[in-house]
């Protein structure tokens, strides 16, 4: 009944559209990762600028992540009701906005307002990336181009990483100084208006997803919109198929999650939620360099190691992007979480042996870089992908708010407790600590976690239906929670 092994669209119309509007979406990804990345770099000059507290000091450095929050609280049921498109091009402005704000911000209270507009933008940016590419997507490469969303991620946190550098000190630091006359760290937060901007211009040029066009009745509109990508018959198809999924629905509110067959899928995504941060990728990408320090590489080294797991985590994302329709979702997080488990637990050995240098040292940068492979090749993408599939139209964009965050609030929460948690538990206990919840991820994963490759969204949907209805005397969330592949 679906289309899903013919993507040729007839008559001229193109996948090459796809892809463009695919990676010009994915400019939210590239938005999230550098301005969530930079930071770490710009703080060590900002302190030169202002005096702070210490308070004063983490509410700069997790203004954003507040700030992120609270944008994907809100932002979710803003994409239900203005739609996909719109919200991405409000959320340019917001990352606009924000960055000038941190860029010409002349004290520090006006620097935290800018953190945590541009932080708003994050949230925004980190659901309706995925979720506009995951609705405009034939399914037979959706898990490629919405994974492409976590591919900018990492590239702009490799961006940022660059950034810092070149700003850190030598000729662009002086040419900002002295020719533009300002900070570095100013150019460094001011980078972001760069992107917002062509997103926001770009997005202006792009069609609103189909899905939502057709959920809010504007049929016609839908079909212009597929007839780039797909041909006659296949827009019949399509569109008959998310018009049936929409009309056995009913409602869009907050209160509408609580039915009983959409808890599986919320469990789903909670729960990949929360894993993806407390299995501690982020101690990694916001503290690398310091980590580094303490396993006996002197200032410069860390900075080059750092770079070096930024390249790992970009170079794995590709790999996951080649995968994710051909292996499926369920292989990839399986194989990483096992690998994330393992690169941990060497980690935490690393740190109890005694010298930590030379041999040791080197052991513990290969398990890190080991690790944010495994990550990068499951849980980063494929928790971004997943919860842009697995909810119903109607509800999907709330849905996918709430849980983002739930990411959000684990993230912020592995930030504040990272450093705490070194000086109770030691550096060993801590990454053991992370590697038992990766092995609680595994778990969690291997009994619960639906496949979704090559299956229309409209498909998954009717699967959770029924499997619910199943499940009432079966127990068994989404009919059978553990299969790997069926097609
Ligand atoms: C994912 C995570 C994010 C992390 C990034 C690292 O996008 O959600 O928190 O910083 O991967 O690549």
């Amino acid at each position: 009944m679906s289309n899903e092994h013919t993507s040729q669209p007839a008559s001229g119309a193109s996948d090459t559209f796809i892809y463009v509007a695919a990676a010009l979406a994915a400019l939210n990804g590239l938005l999230f990762g550098f301005d969530t990345g930079v930071i770490s770099g710009a703080f060590l000059y900002i302190q030169e600028t202002f005096t702070m507290s210490s308070f004063v000091e983490s509410v700069v450095v997790s203004g954003a992540l507040v700030g992120a929050v609270f944008g994907a609280a809100v932002g979710g049921r803003l994409a239900d009701r203005i739609g996909r498109r719109r919200l991405i091009l409000v959320g340019a402005a917001v990352f606009f906005v924000g960055s000038f704000i941190m860029a010409v911000a002349p004290t520090v209270e006006i620097l935290i307002v800018g953190r945590i507009i541009d932080g708003v933008a994050i949230g925004f940016a980190s659901m309706v990336g995925p979720l506009y590419i995951s609705e405009i997507s034939p399914p037979k490469i959706r898990g490629s181009l919405v994974s492409l969303n976590q591919l900018a991620v990492t590239m702009g946190i490799l961006v940022s990483y660059f950034v810092n550098y070149a700003f850190a000190d030598g000729p662009i630091l002086a040419l900002a100084q002295d020719v533009l006359g300002a900070a570095g760290w100013r150019w460094m937060l001011g980078a972001g208006m760069v992107p917002a901007l062509i997103l926001g211009v770009a997005m202006l040029w792009m069609p609103e997803s189909p899905r939502w066009l057709v959920e809010k009745g504007r049929e016609q509109e839908a079909r212009n919109v597929l007839s780039r990508t797909r041909s006659e018959q296949q827009i019949g198809d399509e569109i008959s198929e998310i018009k049936e999924t929409a009309r056995k629905q009913s409602g869009t509110g907050l209160s509408d999650l609580t039915k009983s067959w959409l808890r599986p899928a919320l469990v789903v995504g909670v729960g990949l939620a929360a894993f993806q941060q407390v299995t501690g990728i982020n101690t990694v990408i916001y503290y690398a360099p310091t980590i580094l320090e303490s396993t006996g590489f002197n200032n410069s080294a860390s900075i080059l190691a750092t770079v070096g797991i930024g390249v790992v985590n970009v170079g794995m994302t590709v790999v996951a992007v080649l995968l994710m329709d051909r292996l499926g979702r369920r292989p990839l997080l399986l194989t990483g979480l096992a690998g994330m488990s393992l690169t941990l637990t060497a980690l935490g050995v690393a740190f109890f042996l005694p010298g930590l240098s030379g041999v040791v040292g080197w052991a513990a940068l290969v398990s890190l870089m080991f690790y944010v492979a495994f990550f990068a090749i499951g849980l980063g993408p494929v928790f971004w992908l997943m919860i842009s599939e697995i909810y119903p139209l109607k509800v999907r964009g709330t849905a996918m708010g709430v849980v983002t965050v739930v990411n959000w609030a684990a993230n912020l929460l592995v930030a504040l407790t990272f450093l705490q948690l070194i000086d109770v538990l030691g550096q060993s206990w801590t990454f053991w600590l992370y590697a038992g919840l990766s092995v609680a991820a595994l778990v969690f994963t291997y009994y619960l976690v639906p496949e979704t490759k090559g299956r229309s969204l409209e498909e998954i949907e009717a699967d959770l239906r029924e499997s619910a209805l199943g499940s009432e005397t079966t127990g068994d969330a989404f009919g059978s929670g553990s299969s790997t592949d069926d097609d």
